[in-house]
């Protein structure tokens, strides 16, 4: 009851300044033309005081008069419509999404975006993965060391958590609801409730900063990538739905350990670098990053059940299959991931299995089986400079598995990137859905 109570007061509502508009994009679902759209998170929007223009929210700090506590905030605060390209720089035509990096807005500095598919004004469009492929188009080519455009899906509410949060009056309309494996804490809003109770700016990130809750979900990373490296990474959660965290139950995010959440957050990853072939993945090499290149991911398996994701990559006319692993301390060779490979893999990296430990390929079918909303991101890292994708990491390690790309450990600082790369971008296009082996051309 009490809860209850607390939550009513709480409701965040929207602004009116900016009508929200959805960029449309379209994709292909069974070989038919969808009309879809995306649109931003919640965390990129201006939040100011309901029918005034004065910031609930500025650089990385909730306002204290505003502010308060997360009733007194929800209650005073509108989440605004957002203007995609002048303030983003997100643009789309077709079946084309464009994310770029650094955007001089008219009252405002924007790095990177998330977005995710709509299905309608008010609902993500849920996809089940299981015994499925999803395809899509990349281009990389103006994506350096230390960027990361990153397509994958997260296990959150299809309204974006407005049922399990009554309070929450934006929704999947603007944004809200997102969740990953890694329990973020960095959310200004969790389900659209304002996070901004115990909140810690962040000391190397002027626009960021910590919460007391995060957001736990499983999460499937078909693509993290730039010029320079790729790879697809399935995570893990003990819960089958997106659930709010607090403390060492957030892990790592939360002050708690890396591995002391329900979540995954290594998750099970396959890097071709990594994995033992230089030559595969990067600028010229077979898999040439100068040009756009159609990525394949099939998700083998049926009813709630996956056992094993494939990739392909499709560029000038001819398949190519993913590289095959080639490091000593693994007896097989592999080209997909399977819980075979995830074992396998982690002993000899001497890494942590906490993919296996959440469960594998059993907790990854019971996951998608349930639908999880598709993301179209582009991120820097003030973390670790994104060296966990395409350089040494840890940086002084030469142990197997250390190396990761031709990045160097220097590179990928965000304060370098953010004014050197301004104007990185990543482009999506083509996204198909479909039954295995029918949505790219043989
Ligand atoms: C591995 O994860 C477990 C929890 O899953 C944790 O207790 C342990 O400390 C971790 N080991 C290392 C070396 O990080
Ligand atoms: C890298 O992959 C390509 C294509 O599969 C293959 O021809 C080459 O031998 C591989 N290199 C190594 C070192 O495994």
């Amino acid at each position: 009851m009490l809860g209850a109570l607390v939550a009513l007061a709480s409701c965040i509502g929207v602004g009116t300044n900016t009508p929200e508009k959805h960029p449309d994009l379209k994709w292909t679902n069974g070989g038919s033309s969808v009309s879809g759209s995306i649109v931003v998170d919640s965390n990129w929007r201006w939040t100011h005081i309901k029918g005034e223009t004065k910031n609930c929210y500025d650089g990385n700090l909730w306002s204290d008069k505003y502010c308060p506590d997360a009733a007194t905030c929800g209650k005073n605060c509108v989440l605004e419509g957002a203007d995609y390209s002048g303030t983003y720089g997100v643009t789309t035509s077709g079946d084309a999404a464009t994310l770029k990096f650094v955007t001089h807005g008219q009252y405002s500095t924007n790095v990177g975006s998330r977005l995710y598919l709509l299905k309608d004004e008010k609902t993500y469009q849920m996809f089940n993965l299981v015994g499925k492929e999803f395809t899509f188009t990349v281009d990389v080519s103006n994506l350096p060391c230390g960027l990361n455009g990153a397509l994958y899906f997260v296990q959150m509410d299809s309204d974006g958590g407005m049922a399990k949060y009554p309070d929450n009056q934006a929704g999947a309309k603007y944004g809200t609801g997102y969740c990953d494996a890694q329990c973020p804490t960095d959310l200004k809003f969790i389900n659209g409730i304002p996070n901004s109770d115990g909140w810690k700016p962040q000391k190397n990130d002027k626009n960021s900063g910590n919460g007391k809750y995060g957001s736990c979900c499983s999460e499937m990373d078909i693509w993290e990538a730039n010029s320079m490296a790729t790879a697809y990474t399935p995570h893990v959660c003990d819960k089958l739905e997106q659930t709010r965290c607090s403390g060492s139950a957030c892990g790592q995010n939360g002050g708690g350990d890396r591995f002391s959440s329900s979540c995954d957050p290594d998750g099970c990853d396959f890097n071709s670098w990594r994995m033992g072939n230089k030559t595969f993945w990067g600028p010229g090499l077979i898999v040439d990053t100068k040009k756009p290149v159609q990525v394949v991911t099939q998700f083998v398996g049926s009813g709630g059940s996956v056992t094993e994701i494939k990739r392909k990559y499709v560029q000038g006319g001819k398949v190519i299959d993913n590289s095959m692993t080639n490091i000593a301390a693994m007896s097989k060779q592999y080209n997909s991931v399977s819980d075979e490979f995830c074992q396998a893999q982690k002993k000899a990296f001497g890494d942590n299995d906490s993919f296996t430990k959440h469960g594998g390929f059993r907790q990854l079918g019971a996951t998608l089986s349930k639908g999880h909303v598709l993301v179209l991101s582009l991120w820097d890292d003030h973390d670790v400079n994104m060296l966990w994708l395409d350089s040494v990491y840890p940086t002084n390690s030469n142990k197997p598995g250390a190396d990761r790309g031709p990045c160097k450990t220097s590179s990928g600082v965000p304060s370098d990137v953010e004014s050197q790369n301004a104007d990185s971008t990543v482009k999506y296009s083509d996204i198909r859905f479909g039954a295995i082996d029918s949505t790219y051309s043989k």
